[in-house]
């Protein structure tokens, strides 16, 4: 091998962090020259200025840098054609057209509809560890917030505000938080906006670019935080997605769970399965040993046998209260990672065990159930 043909394989194994993809399948390396021990090598982005793009040159510098008996490197930084770019997403797509949702019935990505009868039960909170947690097992996951008018997920999951998808063209490249590939409404707002006057039309058309127009390459799971209740949006993903699973939270109150009950029934209308129910905020243990039952208890069991029409519906698992849970949600820093020990980490990541195991064709399924 000559010395350029080190440095360019060298080069080409550097992945670029939004892509996710080493750039030399991406056509990124342009040009790699060696004279004596100096390397210069060039290479077209699809922007350039943005950390991204300083990531890959300082990687692409030190790979050059690697190769036995280089002493020297330089680095063009370039920008894409419109029609570098173009084949670029055409790559991306891997043959699939503009437009088209990747996440229909033939995809090998399992779609979780994290959903409940009212808000404030914890869903979001929930469903972004969760998230977190499936991804710290290994999986590929992506997290759309589809409650566009209380949108949170970016919140918990630290996205700094101002955070925007990177786009290249039509497509939009998901910011990746704690290993999770995630989408928000949030990321498009200006400071103070709102969407509050947003009706039917709108909002399907918002979860629709989020489902088609995001680049989330293959994901093994695609988790999607749903608005509370059974309005505009839970219709539209109904119809877009009728094959997901649908996850229920509740918290353990009676009244709580009558409306969880209406919205799991309502999402198997649609063709969705309810794969398993989760009862949030649930007794809290003191260190002393004595326990706070502020929501009472039952309701997650009450939920999961009303909902056993047809199959089995389980109780996946029970989160207790904890305050931090609820810190690390508001600190950005999941409790799954920042403090992994706590009740509720600890029932989350069992959850994401449980779910994990489960292959896709599994799905609907009854299986054993995990509780912490
Ligand atoms: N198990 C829990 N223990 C303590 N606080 C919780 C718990 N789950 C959620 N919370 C808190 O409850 C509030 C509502 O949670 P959120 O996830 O926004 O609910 P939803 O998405 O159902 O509206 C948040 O302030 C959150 O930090
Ligand atoms: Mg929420």
């Amino acid at each position: 091998m000559t010395a350029s043909d080190a440095v360019l394989s060298a080069v080409s194994a550097v992945s670029d962090p939004e892509l996710r993809r080493p750039i030399g399948d991406l056509d990124m390396v342009r040009e790699v020259r060696v004279d004596g021990g100096h390397a210069r090598v060039a290479i077209s982005l699809t922007i350039v200025g943005c950390p991204a793009a300083s990531k890959i040159e300082s990687d692409v510098r030190a790979a050059a840098a690697s190769v036995p008996g280089i002493t020297g490197v330089d680095v063009e930084v370039g920008v894409m054609t419109p029609t570098e770019r173009k084949a670029l997403t055409e790559k991306l797509r891997d043959g699939r057209p503009a437009r088209q949702m990747p996440f229909g019935p033939d995809s090998l990505t399992r779609v979780i509809l994290v959903s409940s009868g009212k808000g404030g039960v914890g869903k979001s909170t929930v469903t972004a560890n969760l998230a977190v947690a499936l991804a710290e097992q290994g999986l590929s996951v992506g997290l759309v917030d589809a409650d566009v008018h209380g949108f949170s997920i970016p919140g918990l999951l630290g996205v700094a505000p101002g955070t925007q998808p990177t786009r290249i063209d039509d497509l939009m490249l998901p910011p990746v938080a704690h290993g999770v590939k995630t989408v928000s409404i949030g990321m498009f707002l200006r400071d103070g906006e709102a969407v509050v006057a947003w009706r039917g039309p709108m909002l399907h058309r918002t979860v629709q670019q989020f489902l088609t127009d995001v680049f989330f390459g293959d994901l093994d799971i695609l988790l999607i935080d749903m608005p509370p209740g059974t309005g505009d949006i839970a219709i539209s993903i109904g119809q877009l997605l009728p094959h997901a699973e649908v996850l229920v939270v509740t918290t353990p109150q009676a009244a709580a769970a009558d409306v969880a009950i209406r919205s799991g029934l309502v999402a198997r209308q649609t063709g969705q399965r309810v794969i398993g129910v989760i009862e949030n905020m649930g007794p809290y243990a003191l260190p002393d040993g004595s326990v706070i039952d502020l929501f009472g208890s039952g309701g997650g069991a009450a939920v999961a046998e009303a909902l056993s029409v047809e199959a089995p519906v389980d109780l996946l698992a029970s989160i207790p209260l904890s305050p931090a849970l609820r810190i690390g949600g508001d600190a950005g820093m999941p409790v799954v990672l920042g403090d992994p020990t706590d009740a509720a980490a600890t029932a989350i990541r069992d959850l994401a065990r449980t779910l994990a195991s489960q292959g896709r064709g599994l799905s609907g399924r009854s299986l054993p159930m995990t509780l912490a």
